[in-house]
């Protein structure tokens, strides 16, 4: 029982996401504690609840992702609930409120996080109600009819109505929220943001230029205008909507056969989720067959990378791209459309964003595309590719004010000033350069196999896990 400050999430420190990358950076500065299913060693304590393989399947991949996380995206029909994960779902909640319990100094702050820990804010209440407990939701809050498709929704909200202070994206979400836990619950509309100057001053030393011509020299886009999308691979992104409109964009428009290529980072998920492994031979059976249809030789539409990039990298692919195309079908915030922003030092490229993202409430002058309109998307691409210089400029600036604005280190002071906690220095250089999770020197592309492969009449791609989509021979 010594902790000022408890930070409680399923993910613990070391995996390279903005969020973990910031939460370690404010930990190594408080006297604090993680307590997380996973994580590697920190200088402060970090508690790790192992998970056994039932805890994983009912907690993690049957509850918490196969129920919350599709219902919350309103794609109903994915999401199901069974009573024993939700035993299960109860049990691990438990186990992490008893751990920040027994953590904690008397009247510390507790930090939880996200939709696999909702219970833990009244558990941990119940146990220790000397403790602030902030509580953040980082997905989106349904509207009332769909909640109400939680067997559980009440037992839920009870959990998290066990927090002080409860955070969320947009305040679309905190009004929706209200509706279902009554006009005084405690929520408020936190837009999480960026490491915007870390970022900004990555993008623009020497190596980065080295990494932007290697890059494109592997990807063999050198000569080209490259669309970008970055995300794990999970089916909120709207990835195979996105491959649909590419194959739109290339019927369409056969002037860009040669000229565009479409990179696509999908990044790996919820390993054994079988749903996830679904979406992952769809996609890799979309880049296949856009490129049997367009290839020509030297040329192929689109470059799928399916294993996880180092941060380095997909900031030379964020300085290569004419545009991130950014549409997912639903999502809590969106952080590559900020990262992207930030990246952008030169002022150029243009952000095409789905409404439906909850950065979308701030990024005013994006390009907007419905994902689920492929010609809609087409027609957003060939705006985005044919933009003057002068209008991305003027876009970019508006965009990069904001997420300047509203960028991690406030995010993060906002949330723990509503808990009483002060970090001092957040935001200034020292405490950037502790987020080494992002910043861990780039590996090489040697990392991303390229393979080839030369279709030909009655071409079968024999590769079951082909990196990049087989291309004709040149
Ligand atoms: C979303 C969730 C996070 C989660 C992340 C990665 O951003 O809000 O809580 O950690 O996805 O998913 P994973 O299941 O791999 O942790």
């Amino acid at each position: 029982m010594s902790a000022r400050l408890v930070i409680v999430s399923h993910r613990g420190p070391g995996g390279g996401g903005g969020v973990a990358s910031g939460l370690d950076a404010v930990l190594r500065r408080t006297a604090g504690c993680w307590i997380a299913s996973d994580g590697v060693p920190r200088p402060y304590p970090l508690r790790r609840i192992e998970l056994s393989p039932a805890e994983s399947e009912g907690y993690y991949r049957g509850y918490a992702n196969g129920g919350l996380w599709p219902l919350c995206h309103t794609l109903v029909e994915r999401a199901s609930f069974r009573g024993e994960q939700w035993e299960c779902y109860r049990r691990v909640n438990a186990r992490f409120a008893e751990a920040a319990a027994e953590a904690a100094a008397p009247g510390a702050a507790v930090w939880v996080h996200d939709y696999q820990l909702a219970l833990v804010p009244a558990m941990l209440r119940e146990r220790r109600p000397d403790l602030r407990i902030g509580f953040f939701w980082h997905i989106p809050w349904p509207s009332p009819g769909i909640w109400r498709l939680c067997p559980q929704d009440g037992a839920i909200l009870s959990g998290i109505l066990g927090a002080d202070v409860i955070g969320m994206h947009t305040e679309a979400y905190v009004t929706a929220f209200r509706a279902v836990a009554g006009p005084m619950a405690p929520a408020r509309s936190l837009p999480m943001g960026v490491d915007f100057e870390g970022i900004a001053t990555a993008a623009m030393q020497a190596p980065m230029e080295r990494r932007m011509r290697r890059m494109a020299k592997t990807l063999r886009v050198a000569d080209q205008t490259v669309l970008l999308g970055v995300d794990r691979c999970d089916y909120t992104k709207g990835i195979p909507q996105r491959l649909s409109a590419v194959t739109a964009l290339f019927r369409q428009s056969p002037e860009y056969r040669g000229r565009v290529t479409f990179v696509q980072v999908a990044s790996p998920t919820r390993a054994g989720i079988r749903s996830y492994e679904r979406l992952r031979r769809l996609i890799r059976a979309q880049a296949v067959a856009i490129n049997r249809e367009f290839s020509r030789p030297g040329w192929s539409p689109v470059r799928l990378l399916t294993r996880r990039l180092d941060f380095p990298q997909i900031l030379a692919l964020y300085r290569l791209a004419a545009a991130a195309v950014v549409t997912p079908l639903v999502d809590g915030m969106n952080l590559v459309a900020k990262e992207f922003c930030a990246a952008r030092v030169d002022d150029q490229g243009c952000l095409v964003l789905s409404r439906t993202a909850g950065a979308a409430t701030q990024l005013a002058t994006a390009v907007f595309a419905n994902p689920l309109y492929p010609d809609g998307l087409a027609s957003a691409m060939r705006t985005a590719i044919a933009m003057a210089p002068d209008e991305q400029r003027l876009r970019m600036r508006g965009l990069r004010e904001e997420v300047r604005r509203h960028d991690i280190y406030g995010w993060l002071q906002a949330n723990l000033g509503a808990l009483g906690i002060e970090v001092e220095g957040l935001g200034r250089a020292p405490l950037r350069t502790a987020l080494a999770d992002r910043w861990e020197p780039a590996a090489g592309l040697q990392a991303l196999p390229v393979r080839r492969t030369v279709p030909g009449p009655g071409h079968r791609v024999r590769h079951a896990l082909p990196e990049l989509p087989p291309q004709p021979s040149s």
